[in-house]
């Protein structure tokens, strides 16, 4: 192959900053592949919304079942969220062999046991780093890195919205609305922002994790939800009178009886690392029974963060194409019980 072409579903906050990603960085991501990798056509809904400088319009289509079933289009981007949609067009792209690279937690945490059997089914890779806090590489590293260990408990702060409105209250006397807002307009929160101030979209991320931590299926149902909506700027000044920090935290834990999985707003002793974690910032520690204790840090929400994690995926995708090894990545043995259906 001279090239490997993109086909990219949505282009929002995570496909423009994987638009400019992949033009910004055309010369590294080259090298890194040996050859270069381009988008050439981007579903979008309307043809008329800006989309910024990186976006070339000439690219832009609205039908999904063109893209995906146009024979030069080697990779498919799904970046449009969502639930059904997404999942009916990732679902015809790997029946016909293509790697899928999503951003969709709300579909992997709902759907992804089902869409990983399909890959492995149709001898295709699905990707999903970007899923789960932005641009840190949390799915690669339990997946892959810690994959040897015993993995016994995560915990950390999994959304960026509900911690950079934590954040501005207490630091900057923010209201809540006020936070909220600055938080969408930067583009760190859902289309609906109730899925990150009640806890979903963690719940969702904790969900994700835990399957892969755990190698066992743990579903949205699984985890129990508070959400940050009652948290006043008053009861943020209290807690830190006391010497803590109020932050949205999931837990996960697995021993003998199986999942304890949660999210919902703890105190926390100001001098634990994670009361220092600011705004759209995530951290999640992860517990084995060898590591002991890690912890992973960085930027959990924003276009050009995940989108790092999304044309990261692309370049793995890209590479096991070239090699011909798609379908074939065994990244974690005790995953693939998982896909074929043993789980448990
Ligand atoms: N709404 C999410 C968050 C985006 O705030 O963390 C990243 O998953």
């Amino acid at each position: 192959k001279k090239e490997i072409t993109i086909g990219m579903l949505g282009c929002g906050t995570v496909g423009s900053g994987v638009a400019t990603m992949i033009r910004e960085n055309e010369r590294e991501l080259t090298q890194r592949l040996g050859v270069p990798v381009r988008i050439d056509k981007i579903v979008i809904r309307d043809l008329e919304k800006e989309r910024g400088t990186f976006v070339d319009h000439d690219l832009l289509c609205l039908n999904i079942a063109d893209v995906i079933n146009d024979p030069s289009i080697d990779v498919i981007v799904e970046v449009m969220g969502g639930i059904e949609e997404a999942r009916e067009a990732i679902e015809q792209a790997l029946c016909a062999k293509k790697p899928v690279i999503t951003a969709n937690k709300d579909l992997m945490a709902l759907h992804g046991h089902e869409l990983l059997r399909l890959a492995h089914e149709n001898s295709c890779d699905l990707y999903y780093e970007a899923s789960v806090a932005g641009g840190i590489p949390i799915i690669r590293a339990v997946e892959d890195g810690l994959s040897s260990d015993r993995i016994s408990g995560i915990m950390g702060i999994v959304n960026g919205t509900t911690n950079y409105i934590l954040t501005k209250m207490k630091e900057e006397n923010w209201s809540y609305d006020e936070a909220l807002k600055k938080a969408q307009e930067l583009g760190f929160a859902e289309n609906d922002p109730t899925a990150d101030v009640e806890g979903f979209d963690a719940a969702r991320k904790m969900a994700i994790l835990s399957t892969l931590a755990f190698s066992m299926e743990v579903h949205l149902e699984d985890v129990k939800v508070s959400g940050m909506t009652t948290i006043k700027k008053e009861d943020l000044a209290l807690a830190e009178q006391f010497g803590y920090s109020v932050k949205m935290l999931g837990f996960s834990e697995h021993d003998e009886n199986g999942v304890d999985a949660s999210v919902e707003p703890v105190f926390l002793a100001s001098s634990h690392p994670l009361a220092s974690v600011r705004n759209e910032y995530n951290a999640v520690y992860v517990y084995g029974d060898a590591v002991g204790e890690t912890m992973f840090y960085g930027p959990g929400a924003g276009s050009l963060p995940t989108a790092t994690a999304v044309v990261s995926d692309v370049l793995m995708a890209c590479r096991n194409l070239l090699l011909g090894i798609g379908g074939k990545r065994n990244p974690n043995p005790m995953y693939d019980r998982l896909i074929k259906g043993e789980e448990n």
